[in-house]
């Protein structure tokens, strides 16, 4: 099965959880690994929800001998696809190159501080406020000294849903859409808006100057 149907399969199956209705494009996950594209020093990464691999094959392509990726997805069938098409033929090319996929919540999985670059393409305008914070702090907490943080929310997709959700469903994206101007503020973000993407999309990348700021995030939005 191709990587769009084996998306559109779990789609069906279960849209809040992954988010989207089809894979990132081509535009998209460039603008994703823009970060790595300009570092020319030994990489390690961590791409987080990487779906049927869209962005991961990518961050492949950026790789060098030495260099490491870890990719943290939850569901079983996109890991079961990445590890047969994506990572297995990768890794018989390239055995310099570590990478892995580990079949997880983001939540869930310890992780040293250790990351240059962390990709994450979570959908958290469907996730509660809480999670979308303590999600972000768990992964700031993860960048190595001098990493980069990139992630994307869809462009506009509050005012699509906006009429269907109720007040509280509103409510909720707003606390989202503070916590994301939030990280902006905090951690010198950069935006760049992709137009050819369903639904259009903002790239957002963040470089906490030093060691990020305590709290990581005000506790109130
Ligand atoms: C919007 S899709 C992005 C897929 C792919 N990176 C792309 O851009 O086409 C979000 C992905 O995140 C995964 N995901 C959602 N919540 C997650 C979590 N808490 N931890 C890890 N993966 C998660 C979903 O299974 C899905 O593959």
């Amino acid at each position: 099965m191709n990587a769009t149907l084996v998306f559109l399969k779990q789609v069906l199956r279960h849209q809040r959880r992954i988010g989207a209705v089809l894979p990132s494009s081509s535009f998209l996950a460039r603008e994703m690994v823009r970060g790595i594209r300009e570092d020319g020093g030994p990489k390690r990464v961590l791409e987080v929800g990487a779906g049927t691999g869209t962005i991961t094959r990518r961050i492949l392509a950026q790789l060098a001998d030495g260099d490491e990726l870890l990719i943290v997805e939850m569901e079983p069938e996109f890991v079961r696809y990445l590890e047969e098409k994506v990572l297995k033929p990768f890794r018989a090319l390239h055995p310099g190159r570590g990478v892995t996929v580990r079949c997880a919540m983001i939540e869930d999985v310890e992780m040293d501080r250790g990351f240059g670059h962390i990709i994450c393409s979570l959908p958290f305008n469907a996730m509660p406020p809480v999670t979308v914070r303590s999600i972000f702090r768990h992964l700031l907490a993860s960048l190595a000294e001098g990493g980069e943080l990139s992630y994307f929310a869809y462009w506009g997709q509050h005012w699509i849903q906006a009429p269907l959700i109720g007040r509280a469903g509103r409510r909720r994206l707003r606390s989202i859409r503070v916590i994301h101007g939030s990280l902006k503020r905090l951690y010198h973000g950069q935006r760049r808006l992709v137009l050819w993407n369903l639904l259009p999309a903002q790239a957002v990348r963040l470089r906490p100057a030093a060691r990020p700021p305590r709290p990581l995030l005000p506790e109130a939005v």
